[in-house]
């Protein structure tokens, strides 16, 4: 068995809130312990504590204040450019423990608790893009759904659903990340940083500077919150039904007849997995009609359909839809999605892909325009083109299934004999650990 010491003779005087720093605090590191490549896990974290602030104050206010309100404006930027911020360090935080291979026994669970977070942070971003309320949402909605039924997910995740991704936007995956990062830190903090891997590195054991820490991530925090208030997240008005139906009415009846008829993309949807199970006749021209115009419904489509089109055009069948929806918003989206306004929309502001389109942001470009799109899903875009799996009729189950592979790779890294002596061929680890102060 063990010893464990007694806990410490503790003065009455003593500051709780020291004791709690000195307890979570590493005090002694190998000399480039100090260095910024050490200090990226706090960065990670300052980024994580912005989001969660900025995070907090949206969900508080709610989606008009934040996308019409200037100070709404302001915060949704820092939302924004934090979580910018949080992928890059993220990316050269792993990239330190990758080349220093910092995953080795025993820290190889701190590497999957971090790969884990890494995975949860880019769903979260798709999430939270789909919360924005406008069009970018609509598409991605409906392309993330796409994306999830060709998981054979659909079933569960529907990010159609508001309900849905609120609650893992803004509740559960948040959680998940914070208790994955007590884990990841807990093992960090027991096992201090890691050793050079080579024994004939030669390193000291110093002080842990923590004023330096606290700077940088002060730094970080002005940075983000200066670029926030030049750059804004982008807005591009959300497509409305009434929109579509006052511009292209006869587009809205065809539409209409095609949904009474079940021949629409929705009726006729399949997938690996059928999520919409709804019967589009009754939800979007039966149920509405007989609510919308009091009576019961008529003999002739073609009744039911022209009586409709001025509720269409008002915006009240846009209402009762949402109203009757039990998981709003996905009848209203799967009527735009009939439309095929949506596509054309995406197709003409030059987003990425047809299907996914979260590769590149609203303004048509991933990095040249302030903030940039979601660069971090870019591998998915380079797999979608240099697969051409666009025009594969299971192309989204096999985007799906190779991207869910990558990151199974990606998560039991440490534990994968021959791959995970891969960083030993490069000598970056060991230009990242010099100690420069003995040369
Ligand atoms: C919320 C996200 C994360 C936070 C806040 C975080 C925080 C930290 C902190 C504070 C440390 C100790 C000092 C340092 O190396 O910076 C650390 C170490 C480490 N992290 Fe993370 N981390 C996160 C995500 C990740 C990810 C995504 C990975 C890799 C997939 C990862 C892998 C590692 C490794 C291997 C170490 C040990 C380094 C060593 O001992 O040499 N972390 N992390």
């Amino acid at each position: 068995m063990p010893e464990y010491p007694d806990p410490p003779d503790v003065s009455a005087n003593t500051n709780a809130f020291k004791t709690l720093a000195s307890a979570v605090y590493l005090h002694r590191l190998p000399s480039y312990g100090n260095s910024i490549f050490y200090g990226l896990g706090f960065l990670a974290l300052t980024s994580l504590a912005l989001l969660v602030l900025s995070g907090t104050m949206l969900a508080f206010m709610g989606a008009h204040w934040w996308l019409y309100s200037p100070y709404g404006i302001y915060v949704r930027s820092v939302h924004l450019w934090s979580v910018q911020a949080f992928l890059a360090i993220l990316i050269l935080h792993l990239l330190v423990g990758f080349f220093t291979s910092g995953f080795r026994k025993p820290r190889r669970m701190v590497w999957v608790f971090g790969a884990l977070i890494f995975t949860l942070a880019i769903f979260q971003t798709e999430f939270g893009y789909g919360l924005r309320g406008d069009f970018s949402s609509q598409f991605r909605a409906v392309s993330g759904a796409d994306f999830w039924n060709g998981a054979r997910l659909g079933y569960w995740l529907n990010p159609l659903s508001h309900l849905q991704e609120f609650a893992l936007h803004v509740a559960i995956i948040p959680l998940a990340i914070l208790l994955l990062f007590v884990l990841h830190y807990l093992l960090v903090h027991t096992y201090g940083i890691s050793k050079p891997r080579r024994v004939d590195t030669p390193y000291r054991m110093v002080d842990a500077n923590h004023r330096i820490m606290w700077t940088r991530g002060a730094f970080l925090a002005v940075a983000v919150l200066v670029l926030a208030f030049f750059f804004h997240s982008p807005y591009v008005p959300a497509t409305t039904i009434a929109g579509v139906a006052q511009t292209d009415p006869g587009l809205a009846s065809s539409t209409l007849a095609n949904e009474y008829a079940r021949t629409s993309d929705t009726a006729t949807y399949l997938d690996s997995i059928d999520p919409y199970l709804f019967d589009t006749r009754q939800v979007f021209v039966i149920a509405p009609y007989e609510a919308l115009t009091g009576a019961s419904a008529a003999t002739t489509s073609d009744a039911m359909v022209s009586a409709l089109i001025p509720a269409l055009t008002d915006g009240t069948y846009e209402a009762y839809l949402d109203a009757s929806d039990p998981a709003p918003y996905t009848y209203s989206l799967r009527f735009l999605s009939d439309l095929g306004v949506l596509e054309a929309r995406a197709g003409t502001l030059g987003f990425a892909t047809d299907q996914w389109g979260m590769a590149k942001d609203e303004n048509g470009h991933w990095f040249l325009n302030l903030p940039p799109g979601s660069w971090w899903m870019t591998p998915l875009g380079i797999m979608n083109s240099s697969f051409n799996l666009l025009n594969n009729d299971n192309g989204d189950e096999i985007a799906a299934y190779s991207f869910a592979f990558i990151l199974f790779l990606f998560i039991v890294f440490p534990y994968l004999p021959v791959l995970n002596r891969l960083p030993e061929l490069f000598p970056v680890g060991r230009w990242i650990q010099r100690d420069r102060t003995l040369e």
